[in-house]
């Protein structure tokens, strides 16, 4: 789906439109910008006081204003804008074109290009919606916001940046709210050649005999229950000669889950938790739509996606208890149960990354329902085996506005893995740190190289609209991932 936004740079606030006002909070109250139409007493009456993302619209003769709460000064980041922002856009509920100087309330102490970035992102989000399946679509009337800035150059590249991550983001929340019908593996492997030939990005595709003859068992075993067959899809963003120097390329691998729908397999899943089994995929979409802005964004590293696509269904083929399949790197892996199927693809993508000789690997993954019990919907966890490459990914994450908490590799919890006849068993003990425990099986194929693993199960998807997100996808880890790409360098 188009972003709904138009979003322009301006020296002022054009005739008519809502102006939207920053207002920061403090001990003493909100403090009142010079201009405003309504006194302190007004505001504390209607219960604002400029805490973050608060709004509060004032009609006016000329143009409506509307406030947004910073929060404290103490407190203000990128990420403040990033909010506020959104509450702005999602407070225009009858106006056409909002206009704001947002971006100029920020102190000098926050770097101008991210707060701009910050607060694109947040009117482009706040504002997308997926319509494609309704006759008729409940429109938003605003359509356009004009940013009034005296930033110059620096805010145009925070603004440019901002857009490039939110047509990312959106991306991914359209392939996660695309049906799984729509959304087979084979549509979504050539949305992925379109969309590479589309930006200059290397891909390429296999197919179930490819996958059969490269030896991505698991990939190929979890695909047997269903009748669309699978596909492996490796994409390469080479950056320009012009940055490369003489030194080598730095490498980063973006590895994804591409579940286009977890049924559970024969260890089927109840109804009320296969219902949301259509977003099984947003790892490999986070990474197809990070893929798809390289070539705009220019980073210096090279930069290689591996999307790991197949449902997970019961059908008469289907892989079955106690079968053993064979990882692309060799390892055997004894199935206990069919719906932990997300390491079984991802096992082999990482091997792949690990051959390409990547200097650093992220896999993304809406891997444990583990994961929502330890850290809820707000936040993913974060696995890694390397202290300088996590601190480099959380830093991006903060950077990012997305918050990320890391759980340990605790070693031991590895043998709760061990089988009796193949190298690994594919779950843990049943309630015992099941997230970890899926960390530990994946780091069985990345070779001691920098790694992190991403488990998104429950910030990937969401009930209800708040703030930057929507119902539906959230495009989660896009930011974070963009971030790191931006800034990367190979960790030590
Ligand atoms: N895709 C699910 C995990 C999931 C659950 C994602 C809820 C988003 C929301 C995954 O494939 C799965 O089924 N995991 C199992 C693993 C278990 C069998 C070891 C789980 O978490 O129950
Ligand atoms: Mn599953
Ligand atoms: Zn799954």
């Amino acid at each position: 789906m188009p972003l709904n936004l138009t979003i322009t740079l301006a020296a002022s606030a054009p005739k008519g439109a809502a102006v939207g006002i920053g207002v920061l909070a403090s001990a003493a109250g909100p403090k009142l910008p010079t201009g405003l139409t309504v006194s302190a007493q007004v505001l504390k009456g209607r219960g604002f006081d400029g805490k973050l993302g608060q709004v509060l619209a004032i009609p006016g003769k000329s143009a409506t204003q509307v406030l947004v709460g910073l929060g404290t000064s103490i407190e203000l980041s990128a990420e403040s804008f990033r909010v506020a922002a959104a509450a702005l856009a999602r407070a225009c509920t009858s106006e056409a074109v909002l206009a704001t100087d947002l971006i100029d309330a920020a102190p000098a102490k926050l770097d101008r290009a991210a707060v701009a970035q910050a607060v694109t992102e947040g009117l482009l989000l706040a504002t997308y919606s997926f319509t494609s399946y309704k006759s008729k679509p409940n429109v938003r009337p605003l359509t356009s916001v004009v940013l009034t800035s005296r930033g110059g150059r620096i805010v145009a590249a925070g603004v440019a940046r901002g857009h490039l991550v939110a047509e990312a983001v959106a991306l991914n929340r359209d392939l996660v709210n695309e049906p799984a019908m729509t959304l087979t593996p084979t549509h979504f492997a050539e949305l992925a050649s379109t969309i590479g030939a589309a930006s200059g990005i290397d891909v390429e595709v296999w197919d179930e005999n490819d996958i059969v003859r490269e030896r991505l068992g698991g990939l190929h075993g979890v695909s047997l229950g269903s009748d669309q067959p699978p596909r492996f899809v490796k994409m390469t963003y080479n950056p320009p000669a012009a940055s490369r120097g003489k030194g080598k390329v730095p490498t980063l691998a973006l590895v994804g889950k591409g579940i286009t729908f977890d049924s559970g397999g024969l260890s089927l899943k109840p109804n009320d938790g296969m219902l949301t089994m259509k977003c099984d995929m947003s790892g490999a979409g986070a990474v197809l739509g990070v893929m798809s802005v390289l070539s705009r964004l220019a980073p210096e590293c090279r930069v290689i996606g591996y999307l790991c696509i197949t449902e997970n269904m019961p059908g008469p083929k289907a892989f079955k208890l106690l079968d053993v399949l064979t990882a692309r790197n060799g390892k055997t892996v004894e199935i206990y149960n069919t719906d932990a199927e997300g390491r079984l693809v991802l096992m082999d993508g990482l091997s792949l990354a690990v051959e390409d000789k990547a200097d650093a690997i992220i896999d993304l993954a809406t891997l444990t329902g583990a994961q929502i019990v330890a850290l809820g919907n707000d936040m993913c966890a974060l696995l890694s085996n390397n202290p300088a490459w996590r601190t480099q990914v959380l830093d991006a994450a903060e950077r990012a506005g997305e918050d990320m908490w890391h759980l340990p590799l605790y070693k031991k919890y590895r043998k709760h893995l061990d089988s009796p006849i193949a190298d690994l068993k594919n779950i843990g003990l049943p309630m015992q740190a099941g997230t970890i425990v899926a960390g530990l099986f994946l780091e069985e194929f990345v070779d001691g190289k920098p790694w992190i693993h991403l488990d998104i199960a429950g910030p990937a998807f969401t009930q209800a609209d708040d703030g930057i997100v929507t119902r539906g996808g959230t495009g989660y880890a896009v930011r974070t991932l963009i971030e790191t790409v931006r800034t990367f360098s190979i960790p030590k």
